[in-house]
């Protein structure tokens, strides 16, 4: 099914409203968790989107629509601004509604990708949900690289005299400093060449290892790999590599951020995860040392989870082994 991402403004937001009833009413009807419980009349859901009317109209919240071919609304998701004057750097995802019959064809995927841009595009630099345990939606998120903060039981009523419990997530987003560019590159690209050199002295400094064998056989490769090269106001900044571990898993090598550029690591992370995705694979995998405890938590603080050693690190206790599941 080919459709549009589209951001409803308060003029045809109006319009959308017996559409969006229609798709929160069959994902209510359906099981959903999403603050009703069934039955749920399109009256009652209409009523709901009515309501939301003035945020949509001040621009608290911003409703995004999936919209097919054919002009049929089949997903929406709510992004919620915290309106809290210590919260202007944060926002809430709500309502993430795919009609039963659409889904699993990357409509909320796609639906919280532009709510992601739509946050950075606001300086919303923290996202927030809570999603009910054990729903396709954990899934979803998981998926993404949503981090969980922990599980609240007894959150909200089924109807028949039981409760169930909330998984509550959070997805930082790193806003990219202005004048941040990130491309690929060759690895031997001149401008690359004293990054990389930079980052080998550093590693070779500090942990006895220089990792340069990181980019060997680039060519052999090339097709399932990633350089990338970022620039801040012109100047290289940072770069980091993909490069294919199996058919089905990518591994991050050569990460680096010049010293004071902050954002730029991150940035250079989330390129390359759209980059694995792009090239089919489901997972990431990277290798760091123990002792540097800065990247572990860098990477942690991006989704990555400590696996076990894999490959050439098995046999390293001094290696610390994360993967992330794209
Ligand atoms: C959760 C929901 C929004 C997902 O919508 P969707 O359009 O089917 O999701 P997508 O197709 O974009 O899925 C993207 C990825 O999420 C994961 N995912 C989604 N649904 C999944 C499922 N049922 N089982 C396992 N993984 C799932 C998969 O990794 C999927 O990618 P893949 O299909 O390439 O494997 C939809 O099931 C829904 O509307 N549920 C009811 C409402 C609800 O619970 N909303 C969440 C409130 S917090």
């Amino acid at each position: 099914m080919r459709f549009d991402i589209v951001t409803a403004t308060a003029d045809d937001y109006a319009a959308a409203i017996p559409a969006l009833a229609q798709v929160l009413r069959a994902c209510v009807m359906n099981g959903a968790a999403v603050g009703f419980i069934p039955p749920l009349d399109l009256d009652q859901a209409a009523a709901f989107w009515r309501g939301q009317g003035d945020a949509v109209r001040t621009g608290e919240k911003q409703i995004l629509l999936a919209v097919t071919q054919a002009g049929d609304i089949v997903g929406t998701v709510t992004l919620a601004l915290a309106p809290q004057v210590n919260g202007t750097h944060r926002a809430e995802i709500a309502k993430m509604l795919v009609h039963p019959q659409a889904r699993r064809q990357g409509i909320a995927a796609a639906l919280l990708k532009r709510a992601e841009e739509l946050a950075r595009a606001q300086a919303r630099r923290l996202l927030v949900l809570d999603t009910r345990v054990g729903d396709d939606a954990e899934w979803l998120y998981t998926r993404l690289g949503w981090q969980s903060c922990g599980i609240i039981p007894d959150y909200a009523l089924n109807g028949d005299g039981t409760s169930h419990a909330t998984h509550v997530m959070y997805r930082p987003l790193p806003q990219r400093p202005p004048g941040l560019v990130i491309a690929a590159a060759h690895p031997e690209d001149p401008e690359a060449t004293p990054l990389i050199d930079a980052l080998s002295a550093d590693l070779l400094a500090r942990f006895g290892s220089d990792g340069r064998r990181g980019l060997a056989g680039w060519e052999d490769v090339a097709d399932r790999s990633l350089f990338a090269l970022a620039r801040l106001d012109g100047k290289p900044a940072g770069c980091g590599a993909l490069r294919p571990f199996d058919a089905e898993v990518g591994e991050i090598k050569r990460m680096y951020a010049l010293p004071g550029s902050p954002g730029v690591g991150a940035a250079i992370l989330c390129f390359l995860e759209e980059g694995a995705r792009r090239l089919g694979y489901r997972r990431l995998v990277l290798e760091t040392r123990w002792a540097n405890d800065r990247a572990v938590s860098f990477y942690r603080r991006h989704g990555y989870r400590i696996i076990a050693n894999y490959g050439p690190y098995e046999d390293r206790p001094e290696s610390a082994c994360l993967g992330k599941i794209l």
